[in-house]
């Protein structure tokens, strides 16, 4: 099987996944591309030790050329969008399945829909349990509701990737109990490695769907 990989940032569930492709963890499989928003990303430096293709998709270009427009910002996230699919659909071999590794962008219908039609499946990495904490920072806000006493847990999920935010049906979840005293280090700490567990379950369980 291929995956294509999508990353934002330091890229240590794309490391996961490259470990578990060369390990018998997800057997037959491998990444054979990785796509990241920025530039900076040490994601990109770690597909590179592996050897894995990678693509720089940067929205800037579409957000100056859309400056003047009315409503540019979605006019500009539309066509990025478009062309992070024509991306995807031209490239070869092409992905079985697109993980969503600490990907911070909400994709849209631009991108999902070709790669619907091409019967591609997406999946996402979100460090909270269904309906809890959509968007941005969720270990932190987890930490924050707990210190105020509103919750003893909080969890991560992968699931499919569906146009609204961290919000399409759960493919493999585990809760994580919240601990007195604990730093948010150290609770981010326990919740990476959590996903790094869970972002290979969850490429394999939605592998496992695939009819050759
Ligand atoms: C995860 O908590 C993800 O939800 C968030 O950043 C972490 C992923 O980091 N966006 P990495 O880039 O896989 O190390």
């Amino acid at each position: 099987f291929n995956l294509a990989v999508l990353i934002s940032g330091n890229g240590s569930n794309l490391q996961a996944l490259i470990d578990a492709c060369a390990s018998s963890a997800l057997p037959n499989t491998r990444i054979t591309h990785v796509i990241s928003n920025r530039k900076a990303a040490y994601g990109l430096e770690r597909a590179k030790k592996a050897s894995i293709p990678t693509s720089y998709h940067n929205l800037v270009p579409y957000k100056k050329k859309h400056a003047e427009t009315l409503d540019g910002a979605q006019v500009a996230r539309a066509e990025y969008d478009a062309d992070l699919a024509k991306i995807v659909l031209n490239l070869d071999p092409r992905p079985d399945v697109i993980v969503c590794a600490g990907w911070m962008h909400i994709v849209t219908p631009d991108f999902l829909n070709p790669i619907a039609e091409a019967d591609i499946k997406i999946i996402n990495l979100h460090p909270a349990l269904p309906g809890e904490f959509a968007g941005a920072g969720a270990i932190e806000r987890a930490w924050q509701a707990f210190q105020k006493g509103d919750i003893k847990r909080t969890g991560v999920m992968i699931h499919e990737v569906i146009a609204e935010v961290d919000a399409g049906k759960a493919i493999v979840t585990q809760e994580v109990p919240l601990r007195e005293g604990e730093s948010l280090e150290d609770l981010e700490q326990r919740i990476h490695g959590i996903e790094h567990e869970l972002i290979v379950e969850g490429t394999r369980r939605t592998l496992a769907t695939i009819k050759r």
